[in-house]
């Protein structure tokens, strides 16, 4: 039974990315094409191919859902999307149908300027034509590290969802002041290390690479090892929660820490 389910799953895993990749390409193949010019607008709009601007928001499910399939990094450690705020925000963020901020709130989605956002403003300017400055104020870095809107940067916008944890390593990690700690997410899911010292992937499913052979089982991997919601992270091979801040949990030398993991 629990095996079927997971042939099921990776089959729906795999489709998922096969029609993802499908409509990257072809967006990625019209270079100077504006943002999902080259979509199915069927995919998001009710009205098709004949979308009108009086009925675009009447879209196929929620934008935090349609948005997600492309960009998965972007939607997981963000500004709350998707809510009804108590009050209305200025009319240069616009709220959707339901009266909800959402992506198009803050995005023009068929834009083009930098980061596709609606007007000139960023940053702590952005923040501010919606909270007051008191609602920074209040925390302890005053607001410095959300001020990017994402908190997702050094994950490419297209590599596959991370865990918990590795989110958190990046966000010193991805955008480290200093080149020699510099972490980057690729959208293949391949964490490149500054030292280029080994390049592995993140975010990946333990239990469905194993179903390929090659791999330890994971109930005897998980005995050492972290695989947080079963996925390989950052806290696979490093120490989440010690003094000595990012060591390695079984020694490289002998490429031991591999070999906990594969079996080849
Ligand atoms: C990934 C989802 C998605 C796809 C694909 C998509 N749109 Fe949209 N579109 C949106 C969203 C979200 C809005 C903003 C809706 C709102 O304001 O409530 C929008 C708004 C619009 C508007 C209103 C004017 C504007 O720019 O805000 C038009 C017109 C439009 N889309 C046309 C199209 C056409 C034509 C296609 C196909 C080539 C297309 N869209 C594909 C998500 C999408
Ligand atoms: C079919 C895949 C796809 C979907 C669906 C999609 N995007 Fe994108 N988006 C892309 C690609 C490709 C790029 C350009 C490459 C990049 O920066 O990742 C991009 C770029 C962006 C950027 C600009 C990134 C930058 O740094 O300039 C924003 C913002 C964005 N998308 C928001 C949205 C929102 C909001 C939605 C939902 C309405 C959405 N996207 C739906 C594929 C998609
Ligand atoms: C409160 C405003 C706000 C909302 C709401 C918002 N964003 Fe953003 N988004 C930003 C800002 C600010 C940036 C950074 C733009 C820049 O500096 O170029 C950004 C950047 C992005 C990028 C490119 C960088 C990255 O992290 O990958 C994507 C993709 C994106 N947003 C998607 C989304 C999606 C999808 C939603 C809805 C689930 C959404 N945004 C909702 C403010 C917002
Ligand atoms: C379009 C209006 C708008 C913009 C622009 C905007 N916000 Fe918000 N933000 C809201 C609303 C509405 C809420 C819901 C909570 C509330 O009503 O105060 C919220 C909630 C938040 C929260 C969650 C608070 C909690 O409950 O923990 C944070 C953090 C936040 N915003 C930070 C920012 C930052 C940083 C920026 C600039 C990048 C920004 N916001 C830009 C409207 C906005
Ligand atoms: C609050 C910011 C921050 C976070 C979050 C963070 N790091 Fe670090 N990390 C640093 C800094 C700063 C250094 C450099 C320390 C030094 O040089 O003494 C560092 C160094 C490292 C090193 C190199 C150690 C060495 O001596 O070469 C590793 C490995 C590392 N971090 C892994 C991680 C992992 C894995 C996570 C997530 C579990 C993480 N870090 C989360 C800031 C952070
Ligand atoms: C498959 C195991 C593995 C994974 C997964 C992994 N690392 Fe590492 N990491 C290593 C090894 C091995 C080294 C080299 C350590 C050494 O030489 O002492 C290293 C080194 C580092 C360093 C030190 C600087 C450098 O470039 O060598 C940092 C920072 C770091 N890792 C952060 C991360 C972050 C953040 C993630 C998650 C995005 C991550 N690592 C995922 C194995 C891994
Ligand atoms: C926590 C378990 C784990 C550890 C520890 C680990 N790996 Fe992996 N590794 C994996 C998994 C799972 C994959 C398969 C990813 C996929 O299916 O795309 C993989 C993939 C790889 C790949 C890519 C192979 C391919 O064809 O996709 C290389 C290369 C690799 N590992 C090398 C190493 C090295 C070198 C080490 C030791 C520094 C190491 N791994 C440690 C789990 C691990």
């Amino acid at each position: 039974m629990r095996k079927s389910g997971y042939k099921i799953a990776a089959v729906l895993v795999v489709l998922a990315i096969l029609a993802g990749g499908q409509a990257l390409h072809e967006m990625l193949a019209n270079g100077s094409a504006g943002h999902l010019d080259k979509a199915d607008c069927a995919d998001c709009h009710l009205g098709g191919k004949n979308v009108t601007v009086q009925q675009a928001g009447m879209l196929v499910a929620s934008q935090e859902a349609l948005c997600s399939k492309c960009h998965p990094a972007a939607i997981k450690v963000s500004h709350p999307s998707g809510f009804q705020p108590r009050t209305r925000p200025v009319a240069m963020y616009p709220l959707d149908w339901k009266g909800d901020l959402t992506c198009s709130t803050c995005h023009a989605v068929h834009g083009r300027g930098p980061g596709l956002m609606r007007g000139t403003k960023l940053g702590r300017e952005l923040c501010l034509a919606c909270h007051d400055a008191d609602f920074f104020r209040k925390m302890r870095d005053g607001g410095a590290s959300l001020m990017v809107g994402h908190l997702s940067k050094g994950i490419d916008s297209n590599a596959p969802a991370l865990d918990s944890y590795s989110r958190q390593c990046m966000e010193c990690h991805g955008q480290s002041g200093d080149p020699r700690l510099a972490t980057l997410v690729d959208k293949n899911g391949v964490a490149r290390h500054a030292s280029r010292s080994i390049n592995h992937p993140v975010g990946v499913n333990y239990q469905q690479a194993t179903n390929f052979g090659g791999y330890r089982p994971r109930r005897v991997v998980e005995r050492k090892l972290l695989l947080p919601d079963g996925l390989v992270s950052c806290v696979s091979c490093h120490h989440g929660y010690l003094k000595e801040h990012g060591k390695l949990i079984v020694t490289q030398a002998g490429s031991k820490l591999c070999y906990e993991c594969h079996d080849i």
